[in-house]
């Protein structure tokens, strides 16, 4: 009789081949696919993480520029982290969401003091769609409106009002989806929907969509919700003013505009928020990712006013893990470590020195069309071709595996054209170096092969 211990698994060596075989043949049988970036049964299977590495079974290493799903941001398995964890295993993991604990108070108020004033008031909950959904019910409320808009690249989550204002793609096929959301013409320069340039341009794509606004809307709209940079949509950065004029078009029409910084936001565009360089104020914000610096919360922060309204009207928002402890004490640390770790520098420093490699890769290489993004969050756009833009699917496809299998994880987006890096902040300057070596190996092989 083989002795198990009580993990389940067998005692002594095992074979790591085997066992992820096994598990393979498990999860075949047992988990659920539909993932984003694939759905194929097969490995890697990642055991263990620390800083800005991953490693599978077979202890292969990975260097991990897409901060997990976004949320290692501070790095896997920070120390501060761990120990909020802990402290709260050691008192509260849970509580009575109709009750305050000490953990969300102290959470809300560290938000409450972060964010520009009159956002304050905040609530918590466990995903960034969740987030996103009672971002856009609040805003309906307050406004009495119905209709919501977002730009065409946007990605606000997978739920099924989240799901409905997410244009950068996961729709098709997925309707009917909640009703009255639309989309506005995206601020994609690169590739301006408009054939304008900017800055002559003066935010041409705003009028035309304020146009349909006005053309679509039944009576009031309530708002529209937008990234400060487009992420999953292909790191597109909006030209500077945008969001400013933005607000202004819905303040006009009484709409409310609601900031998804759920990926951008907490130091990883070098500023603290993706809307801090703009000197606006949103009426809502919702943040996520490495808001639990790995753990699964989610905020919604808006003013007093607004909070005053929606909660005269008797809404409940709370579910059975809003607010927990568990949750508010990682997120109580995330903010402490992006405050006194300076983490907008150290997203400032590795995005600039990203930056200097992919500039040189970019000088090399015609099908790198464009580089962008801001801090930590930077793109490339591979084209066939410099004038004609046509998106180099293929290519993206190939790079983004290879790069994989020789230990580089990054995201591919807009079907294989955008290439995204996300480094965690604990990554140092010689992991950056080593990454973009990766890179540029991967594109050497790839366009000498073409
Ligand atoms: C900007 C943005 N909003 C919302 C979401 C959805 O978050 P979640 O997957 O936690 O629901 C994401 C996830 O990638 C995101 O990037």
């Amino acid at each position: 009789m083989t002795t198990v211990e009580h993990s389940g698994r067998p005692a002594g060596p095992v074979d790591p081949g085997r066992r992820e075989r096994e598990l393979l043949d498990t999860a075949q049988r047992y988990s659920f696919r539909g993932r984003i970036d694939t759905s194929a049964f097969s490995g890697p299977v990642f055991a263990s993480a620390r800083g800005s590495v991953v490693t599978d079974l077979h202890g292969n290493d990975y260097l991990d520029f897409n901060s997990g799903q976004m949320c290692a941001a501070l790095g896997h398995n920070h120390p501060r982290i761990l120990a909020a964890i802990q402290e709260a295993c050691d008192t509260m993991l849970h509580a009575h969401s109709s009750h305050f604990n000490v953990k969300e108070i102290e959470l809300a108020e560290k938000l409450g003091r972060l964010l520009p004033d009159p956002l304050t008031r905040s609530l918590f909950g466990e995903s960034g769609a969740d987030a996103n959904e009672l971002a856009l019910l609040l805003a309906r409320i307050y406004t009495g409106g119905r209709e919501v808009f977002s730009p065409h690249v946007s990605y606000h989550g997978l739920s099924a009002s989240a799901r409905s204002v997410t244009f950068a793609g996961w729709r098709r096929g997925h309707g009917p989806l909640s009703g009255d959301s639309y989309a506005l013409l995206a601020p994609y320069c690169y590739r301006c929907p408009l054939a304008k340039s900017f800055p002559s341009c003066g935010f041409a794509c705003l009028d035309a969509s304020f146009e349909l606004v006005d053309a679509q809307a039944t009576d009031q709209p309530a708002a529209v919700i937008t990234e400060p940079l487009f992420s999953a949509g292909g790191v597109i950065d909006p030209p500077k003013g945008w969001l400013a004029r933005l607000r202004e078009l819905c303040h006009e029409r009484g709409m409310l505009l609601v900031v998804d910084d759920e990926q951008t936001g907490l130091g990883k565009l070098g500023t603290m928020f993706g809307f801090t360089d703009e000197g606006i104020v949103p009426d809502i914000v919702t943040l996520a990712k490495h808001l639990g610096g790995g753990v699964g919360i989610s905020s919604v922060t808006t003013t007093d006013a607004i909070e005053d309204k929606v909660v005269e009207t008797g809404l409940t928002v709370t579910r059975s893990h809003s607010n927990d402890p568990l949750l508010c004490a990682a997120g109580s640390a995330s903010i402490d470590i992006v405050v006194e770790e300076d983490v907008p520098a150290k997203a400032r420093a590795l995005g600039d020195r990203l930056r200097e490699h992919l500039t040189a890769l970019m000088e090399r290489y015609d099908l790198i069309g464009d580089l962008r993004g801001r801090g930590m969050l930077v793109g490339i756009e591979l084209v066939e071709d410099r004038d004609t833009k046509e998106p180099a699917f293929e290519a993206g496809n190939e790079i983004g595996r290879r790069c994989f299998e020789a230990g580089l994880i990054f995201s591919v987006r807009r079907g294989g054209s955008v290439l995204r890096f996300v480094p965690p902040a604990s990554t140092t300057l010689d992991q950056i170096d080593q990454g973009m070596e990766t890179l540029a190996k991967v594109l050497e092989e790839v366009s000498t092969a073409s």
